[in-house]
């Protein structure tokens, strides 16, 4: 697969994605390589990085406890202790080696820790690879608000090795194409439409499939790395897919949702939304409910958790002047920002989404 060309850095891909890595790390001469990995990456697929890396610098090896409930800034802290305690300095390397928790919380780490160490980005999950490694977003979560404390700082490299996707569990699986699904959606039709359909799905489509999606979201992220307009599209289906996550996370009675599986709700509630007020056709609509609701189990909402939902979209970070954004769609492959929803709207999307498909 060809690497990908990102503002300052290339997203590069299996056998040759890592002639370039151990090409970068021997002309840029750093001190010592510190590999975050979590307890599940250290297992699976650390020593498949090892055996990969040609290179005499040091490496020392720093594990955090895997989960989103652990993307917080008491494992920071432990990160940062532990790179004092190996004498890290500003020419050492970070490489985070691991699903979106590890790229997130070691591109933070490594960007704050004495101001600034570089880091390199390989994701080990399918939502890592397509969103979370590519485009310079770090961050952790604030109790059980998602990625609010962070900075956005680029990766001098990203290894996408979609070998490691061979031990990573359906579940998550599905939960990374929940986010191939919406790069479709916001920016795509034809990438879609070949995602609707993944019956004959090989391991050579799927890899494609993968660098398609990233090629889709770093386009996006070109034109606004900062989000002030089009990149804000790669929010779509998160306003309430992030609350409902975050309400999941602190209901020990509802199941705990993976990031993907809360964003695909989202993305229905919010394509209901689209029809109603951006001019999504019925057909557009009918095809995502049905594609989304086939490949994600439902969940089933009372009034009272509905209303704590939408209480949680105060919080969320496209908000301005008080007011609660929204991405919407006008058409399968063109995403709209800055929408404003009335309450009753987000009310019938759930009724929408509670009702069964015929
Ligand atoms: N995950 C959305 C973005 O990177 O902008």
């Amino acid at each position: 697969m060809q690497p990908i060309k990102a503002s300052s850095y290339e997203i590069v891909f299996n056998t040759s994605g890592y002639e370039a890595l151990n090409t970068f790390i021997r002309i840029s001469t750093y001190s010592k390589i510190f590999i975050i990995v979590d307890s599940n990456t250290h297992e699976h697929c650390l020593s498949t990085l090892l055996s990969k890396l040609e290179t005499s610098t040091a490496i020392e090896v720093i594990e955090i406890v895997p989960g989103e409930e652990n993307k917080t800034i008491t494992t920071c802290s432990g990160v940062w202790d532990a790179l004092a305690d190996l004498d890290a300095d500003r020419k050492g390397l970070v490489i985070n080696l691991g699903g979106g928790v590890v790229t997130d919380l070691g591109g933070f780490v490594a960007s704050t820790f004495k101001r600034g160490m570089d880091f390199i980005n390989i994701p080990t999950s399918l939502l890592a690879m397509v969103d979370a490694s590519v485009g310079g977003k770090t961050g952790v979560d604030l109790g059980n608000l998602k990625n609010l404390i962070g900075v956005i700082n680029n990766p001098k490299l990203v290894l996408i090795d979609t070998g490691f996707l061979a031990t990573l569990p359906k579940i998550e699986m599905r939960s990374g194409l929940a986010e191939m699904y919406k790069h479709g959606l916001i920016a795509d039709q034809g990438y879609w439409q070949q995602l609707s359909d993944l019956t004959a799905m090989t391991t050579e489509n799927l890899n494609k499939l993968i660098h398609d999606s990233i090629v889709i979201k770093n386009e996006v992220v070109l034109k606004d790395p900062t989000e002030q307009n089009i990149r804000k599209t790669l929010n779509y289906g998160h306003t309430l897919g992030h609350a409902i996550e975050s309400y999941c996370l602190s209901h020990a009675e509802l199941k705990t949702l993976l990031h993907g599986e809360a964003i695909a709700i989202g993305m229905i509630l919010e394509s209901y939304i689209s029809s109603k007020l951006t001019g999504l056709p019925q057909i557009d609509l009918d095809q995502i409910n049905t594609v989304l609701s086939e490949m994600y189990d439902a969940v089933r909402f009372t009034q009272k958790d509905i209303n704590h939902i939408i209480e949680l979209l105060k919080h969320d970070k496209k908000n301005s002047n008080g007011k609660v954004k929204f991405v919407l769609l006008e058409h399968i492959g063109k995403g709209v920002i800055d929408q404003e929803v009335p309450n009753e709207l987000i009310y019938e999307a759930f009724d929408f989404y509670a009702t069964p498909i015929n």
